[in-house]
């Protein structure tokens, strides 16, 4: 199987956690992009969705789902998204996409974290894929220093010869070199320091379900 079917194929498993009549989280990404697909066939089951990102409120308007304001959304049954990396007991990185910090605000409001991904995303420690961290630009220099000292490698993330503005209108250091033992522990240390906006360690709120895709089908975690 590809990367892309097994991503389908968790996209297919995840839509047994809608709940009927109910506000749908979705988060962003290529895995989250066939759900959202999966989503436009159902899309008579559910009343709507709150998206994590500008091109996911985008693409579920073009299913024909209608995007709510998460200001208007007290609550919802689930939140579904993708990761660039989690651990057997659910932590995770996001924000290979740069939707990190809406990705964790809509996430907060759900009563349920499913986390879908090809099962490639699965390490023993977090820190090989690069660490996403949104910051104030003008804050850039002082957080990079503040990531060094704490073992941190940062970078800032550039597309095009342009640093990648997210849709808050900030900048991303992604953070390289770290194997991340303490997951917990380093999301509140980086939270800690002035001029972050959002880290993409989904550690205090991390998922509590995976479902990750693998060449024996679809592979379930309940954390
Ligand atoms: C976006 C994210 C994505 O969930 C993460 O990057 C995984 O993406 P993909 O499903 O394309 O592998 O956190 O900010």
């Amino acid at each position: 199987m590809t990367q892309d079917e097994l991503k389908q194929a968790v996209a297919r498993a995840a839509i047994d956690y809608i709940v009927d009549g109910e506000i749908i989280g979705v988060g962003t990404g290529s895995t989250a992009n066939f759900f959202i697909e999966e989503l436009g066939k159902v899309k008579h089951r559910i009343k709507g969705a709150v998206a994590s990102s500008e091109a996911t409120a985008e693409r579920l308007r073009g299913h024909g789902i209608t995007v709510y304001d998460l200001n208007d959304v007290e609550s919802m049954a689930v939140y579904i998204d993708g990761a660039d990396e989690i651990t057997s007991t659910g932590a995770m990185i996001k924000g290979g996409g740069a939707a990190l910090t809406r990705e964790k605000i809509v996430a907060s409001v759900a009563q349920k974290f499913v986390c879908i991904a090809d099962g490639s995303k699965l390490v023993p420690l977090l820190g090989k894929f690069p660490l996403p961290v949104e910051v104030i630009p003008m804050a850039r220099a002082v957080v990079a220093r503040n990531l060094i000292a704490l073992g941190g490698e940062p970078r800032l993330r550039i597309k095009d010869g342009k640093p990648v503005l997210t849709d808050n209108g900030c900048e991303l250091l992604d953070v390289h070199g770290w194997q991340i033992a303490e997951p917990k522990l380093l999301e509140a240390q980086i939270n800690a320091i002035v001029g972050v906006v959002a880290v993409g360690l989904f550690a205090q709120r991390g998922a509590d379900v995976a479902l990750l895709g693998t060449a024996e089908g679809v592979q379930k975690f309940t954390f």
